[in-house]
């Protein structure tokens, strides 16, 4: 039975989407078969990172509505054997309830070692939809001051779902920017105010950007796949120290 993580956070563009890709890419390098599911209706972007999009005949809402059985809409990342994707709906109004989409990831589970619900931003029935399913959460957040308070409400909205394990990926770190805005004193000041246990730490990476819009899977030596790598072997229960 896989395990299903949902990756959130409060505030939009805090790098939600290529963390869920970068990440799904390092599970699958941990030998995992792994499944995507992109809930973010409307705005999905995850087939774009993953370079399927030119393919895409079916979403999420078409399973629901009996258009097409769950396979013809789970595309295959061409790259990255053993990393499927499952995209959201184009329009916002094919959104799927919170009911039937823990319904349907009950099912999927079976299939996958890992299941990555990418979220949309905020606390509303998308966000409520791709968690309903979820066996722990990731927030995902940068050192600005505005996407730390985020945090705050998103994870009030995972408790009342009931999601027994929040932590936290501090994505896009930059040292030096960080030292010169000077809001937080450290590192430890940041996680105490997000109020998750930290998972990883995921540094401000250019090629990161560069292949999502290639529609590549960031792989190879670059410091955000050494990242990536380290947060995958923690989600799968492996204690790898915290980096300095
Ligand atoms: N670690 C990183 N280093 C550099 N740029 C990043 C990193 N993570 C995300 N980005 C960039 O930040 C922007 C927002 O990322 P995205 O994944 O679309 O955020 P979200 O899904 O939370 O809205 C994109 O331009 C993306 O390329
Ligand atoms: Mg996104």
């Amino acid at each position: 039975m896989g395990k299903v993580t949902v990756i959130t956070s409060g505030k939009g563009g805090t790098g939600k989407s290529t963390f869920t890709a970068g990440c799904g890419a390092a599970l699958v390098r941990r030998g995992s078969r792994v499944l995507i599911i992109d809930c973010d209706a409307g705005m999905r972007g995850i087939d774009l990172m993953l370079g399927v999009s030119g393919e895409l005949v079916f979403d999420i809402a078409d399973i629901v509505n009996g258009n097409c059985p769950p396979a013809s809409a789970i595309y295959p990342c061409k790259t990255v054997p053993e990393l499927f994707v499952l995209p959201a709906p184009q329009n916002v109004r094919d959104e799927v309830s919170p009911y039937i989409m823990k319904q349907l990831v009950t099912v999927l589970k079976k299939y996958y070692d890992h299941i990555l619900i990418d979220c949309p931003a905020g606390i509303g029935i998308g966000m409520e939809s791709a968690s309903n399913a979820a066996d722990r959460a990731i927030l995902v957040a940068n050192t600005e001051p505005l996407t730390i308070r985020g945090c705050d409400k998103v994870r009030q909205k995972l408790r009342e779902l009931h999601i027994p394990e929040i932590r936290l990926v501090i994505n896009r770190f930059h040292e030096r920017s960080f030292r010169k805005l000077g809001t937080f004193s450290d590192l430890d000041a940041v996680i105490d105010k997000a109020g998750a246990r930290l998972l990883g730490i995921v540094p401000e990476d250019p090629s990161a950007a560069a292949c999502a819009q290639k529609g590549l899977p960031i792989e190879g030596k670059h410091k955000a796949v050494y990242a990536f790598d380290r947060i995958a072997a923690r989600l799968d229960g492996v204690e790898v120290p915290l980096e300095e």
